[in-house]
């Protein structure tokens, strides 16, 4: 007898369109996930898109706010983001970069744009801790766009950003507690992509280039698209190729209490994430 491997690729269940809304001081941006449409995909509790060549949707940036529960992931496409909290630290994220911030207990930070004018163009996903970590010691991981390992495909280059690949490429973020696998793709025209992801694991793919398709389902720029359970993802790029990122984690299957830049288990601990941060503990 010989062993079979068998695989099962994951569809698109639901596609996300995306709002248009405004945050921070006046940053226009995309929310694709955290609205009335498509709410929480655990462990992930939002996700915007900036992307702007007008200096007026984006220079106001996201000036001094709290954070506590969970952890802010920031990806740089083009443009630069800079970043400072209370504890003193500080830095900018250039194009190509990655900064996955774990604001556990709490910090108190701004992100600003590093630039008077020109495309400003990212991402920043919101991803949930377990109840066991959300008092954690505030702890950041941060990498350029040189250090981030590459696979060139012959479909076309894949940032791995957080996770391994099925080839072993592992990236530079780590000991995060759901798990992520974050892969920033870039296809040819036509070009398939595969990739084997955990079954069970939730995953979505942002697409912000061209469009690709799952089956016969189509998902463009610059929509998000969930898909089904399965243990691989297989994804065919439309006739002008595609860019997409792809986010794949571990559902923590806890009860969420949000406010705003909070995120707890239970009201309780909301009211005390209030209360802490309106007395200077964070
Ligand atoms: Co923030």
């Amino acid at each position: 007898m010989t062993a079979t491997t068998k695989t099962k690729a994951r569809r698109i269940s639901q596609i996300s369109r995306g709002v248009p809304t405004s945050d921070g001081a006046g940053v226009k941006l995309t929310r694709m996930l955290g609205h009335q449409g498509l709410d929480y995909l655990d462990p992930f509790l939002m996700l915007d898109q900036f992307r702007s060549d007008n200096r007026d949707d984006y220079i106001a940036g996201f000036p001094s706010h709290p954070h506590r529960g969970f952890e802010t992931v920031t990806i740089m496409l083009d443009g630069r983001m800079r970043h400072g909290d209370n504890k003193g630290h500080k830095g900018v994220i250039g194009p190509g970069g990655i900064q996955w911030m774990t604001a556990g207990r709490g910090i108190v930070h701004s992100e600003m744009p590093e630039q008077e004018d020109g495309r400003m163009w990212g991402f920043q996903l919101w991803v949930n801790l377990p109840a066991k970590q959300k008092m954690t010691t505030p702890r950041y991981q941060e990498f350029d766009a040189d250090q981030i390992p590459v696979e060139d495909r012959a479909s076309g280059p894949v940032r791995i950003l957080a996770g391994s690949s099925a080839s072993g490429t592992t990236g530079p973020v780590e000991q995060i507690a759901t798990k992520p696998l974050l892969l920033d793709v870039s296809l040819e025209p036509g070009a398939v992509f595969t990739e084997a992801v955990p079954a069970g694991h939730t995953v979505f793919i942002s697409v912000y280039m061209g469009e690709v398709s799952a089956g016969s389902e189509t998902v463009k720029d610059p929509d998000l698209a969930v898909l089904t359970n399965g243990d691989a993802v297989e994804l065919k790029a439309g006739p002008k190729g595609a860019g997409f990122l792809l986010v794949a984690g571990q559902p923590l299957g806890e009860p969420v209490a949000r406010y705003g830049p909070f995120v707890m288990n239970t009201q309780a601990e909301l009211q005390q994430a209030v209360t802490d941060f309106q007395a200077g503990r964070f």
